[in-house]
């Protein structure tokens, strides 16, 4: 009599349920890229910006409608500040980001990223902006001016609209790994620059500044950049 020995093993196991975890790979293609750098020395830089603001928001007290609420005080300058010279100095340090953009890109060199519009919102407590893009340009950029706590993050949401259509469940009261994110928010930090693609919708929370007075007040730079034949 043979005695056959049970398979005492978890029966008819898949063989892909016995695959490794580490043999499971993933891709990551078109991604929306956020580009940031800080200013060195922006201190001075920063004075001067918030003098020459504050002083177009002297000669210019209604300003402009655009993501901003007038009615809650936020005030929009108008878009030609990088042909105004007081601002050559934070020109400059744009065409620089830019340049290096075009570098890591692969842009054709017989082109720039130049400057179209720049403009300057100051957003004081209450204020906020509603989610918008920038159309007719390839990239968009804000550079933080005074950005006192709690002004209000920027939030930048995810632009594949067919990934919102059936969200997946994730485990509750924990951080999603980075690649299921679909919307992001960046801190202003006073001296920081971030530039992204026009085309992403972007908001800002309402400012919940403490501060006194006007170093309540979230100031920024903003402005949009397209490629232009020669250098
Ligand atoms: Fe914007």
């Amino acid at each position: 009599m043979t005695h056959e020995t049970p398979n005492r093993s978890a029966p008819d196991i898949p063989l892909a349920a016995r695959v490794s975890e580490d043999a499971l790979k993933v891709a990551q293609h078109f991604p929306t890229l956020v580009f940031s750098l800080d200013v060195p020395d922006s201190e001075t830089l920063n004075g001067h910006l918030l003098k020459a603001i504050y002083a177009e928001r002297e000669r210019d007290k209604t300003g402009v409608r655009k993501s901003n609420f007038p009615e809650l005080g936020s005030w929009h300058s108008h878009v030609r500040l990088h042909k105004d010279v007081t601002f050559v100095g934070l020109v400059q340090h744009v065409d620089a980001a830019a340049a290096m953009m075009c570098r890591q890109l692969g842009y054709h060199r017989s082109y720039r990223l130049r400057i179209g519009t720049m403009w300057s919102i100051i957003n004081p407590p209450g204020s906020s902006n509603r989610a918008h893009i920038h159309p007719g340009c390839l990239w968009s950029g804000v550079y933080y001016v005074q950005a006192p706590r709690n002004s209000g993050r920027i939030e930048f949401i995810d632009p594949r609209t067919q990934n919102l259509m059936t969200p997946a469940e994730y485990i509750p009261d924990t951080k999603r790994p980075r690649i299921c994110w679909t919307k992001v928010q960046y801190k202003p930090v006073a001296g920081r620059m971030l530039i992204f693609p026009s085309w992403l919708y972007h908001s800002v929370n309402p400012n919940r500044s403490r501060a006194k007075g006007k170093d309540a007040d979230r100031i920024i730079v903003s402005f949009n950049l397209s490629q232009e034949r020669g250098g």
